[in-house]
């Protein structure tokens, strides 16, 4: 995005919106724990009490762990999970309360690419067949769609010959365009990309971001981009959320996240970045101890189990709010209080 959208975008309306979002997984117990623990069904906050903010033709990284709840929250935004509590709104209107009507045109809006195309490619169709269904579901006749796959093929850098190649036949840096090719087909404005890039070597890396790039602007497109790789969140994000345990834990703009750190754990998380450039490196602090069950989680800041700048009893006693900490940068801190 340049530079004066940029600052734009602080007059512009979110075009999604999360608000309060927790999911909470239900798990049964077998019947000999049931027997042992005394208690029923087990519960995974895996996101818990989420609010975000994405606007037009920004990218916004979701960073944090594994298990922290980005793919989950990522779903709940394209509704494929529904959420425990608390709505998103696409263009103003609440999706949760959608109308199967309603969310068809939905699902042509809101776009998903994931993490291994390979899984979510069906290997007994052709390039052909994957990208007619959603051509099919936008109208259409046999020639206009056939034009459109082979324009689509064109877009995301696939040759035209590869329309009758089944999944198997190409490399992960190809599948992936497929993926996209895709989730272009239903003309999306917003895409939830959850890994799009982390199964694929460093060299194609830079390849599928730079595509996705140059099809954000063709498109105008608005991507909430999910990675765990911070070299990558810095590259493509205009805004990083940092989440921890189904919180977001800091948000601000890349540039501020990156230059300032508040937040003990996004501080952590940076100093990990292996930069060429010595005047840019952080002495590494490691976190001790691992992230803890997202079933019982931690009382108060849900980081103070490995927080090495502790405040004192608060941060077990009270869960840190998100606050401005300075403009457009969020923080849930009692240092900050
Ligand atoms: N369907 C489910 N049922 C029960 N628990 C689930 C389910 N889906 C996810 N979880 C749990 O919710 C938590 C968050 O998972 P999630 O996949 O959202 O994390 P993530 O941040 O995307 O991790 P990763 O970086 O490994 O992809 C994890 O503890 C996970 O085990
Ligand atoms: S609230 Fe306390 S435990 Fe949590 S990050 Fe801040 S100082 Fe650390
Ligand atoms: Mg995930």
């Amino acid at each position: 995005m340049a530079a004066v959208e940029k600052e734009l975008i602080k007059n512009v309306k979110p075009l999604v919106k999360i608000d309060g979002i927790k999911k909470y997984f239900t798990k049964k117990r077998s019947f000999l724990e049931k027997k042992l623990v005394r208690t029923d069904d087990i519960i995974v906050k895996a996101v818990d009490d989420v609010s975000l903010e994405v606007y037009p033709g920004e990218t916004l990284g979701l960073v944090g762990e594994s298990g922290c709840g980005k793919s989950t929250l990522g779903r709940v935004v394209l509704r494929l999970h529904e959420p425990t509590m608390g709505k998103v709104t696409f263009g103003g209107d609440d999706i949760t309360r959608y109308s199967k009507q309603q969310m068809k045109q939905f699902r042509s809006n809101a776009q998903i690419i994931f993490q291994n195309p390979y899984a979510s490619l069906n290997p007994r169709k052709t390039v052909r067949n994957i990208l007619s269904v959603p051509l099919k579901s936008q109208g259409g006749d046999f020639i206009k769609r056939e034009q459109e796959i082979l324009h689509l093929l064109d877009r995301v850098g696939l040759n035209k010959r590869h329309i009758d190649s089944y999944p198997h036949q190409f490399s992960g840096g190809q599948r992936q365009r497929i993926g996209i090719a895709r989730a272009l087909a239903m003309q999306p404005k917003f895409i939830v990309a959850d890994e799009p890039v982390s199964a694929l070597d460093v060299s194609v890396q830079a390849q599928i971001i730079n595509l996705m790039q140059e099809l954000q602007e063709e498109y105008q497109l608005t991507y909430l981009f999910i990675a765990h790789d911070l070299s990558v969140i810095n590259y493509v994000s205009d805004r990083v959320a940092v989440m921890y345990l189904g919180k977001i834990v800091e948000l601000a703009t890349t540039e501020e996240l990156f230059m300032h750190p508040l937040h003990p754990y996004t501080k952590a998380l940076l100093s990990a970045i292996p930069y060429v450039d010595k005047s840019k490196r952080r002495e590494r602090i490691l976190l001790e101890g691992s992230v803890p069950s997202p079933i019982n989680p931690p009382s108060g800041c849900r980081f103070h189990t490995r927080c090495y700048q502790k405040k004192g009893k608060i941060c077990s006693e009270e869960i840190p709010q998100l606050k401005e900490a300075a403009p457009g940068h969020m923080v849930s801190c009692h240092l900050l209080d």
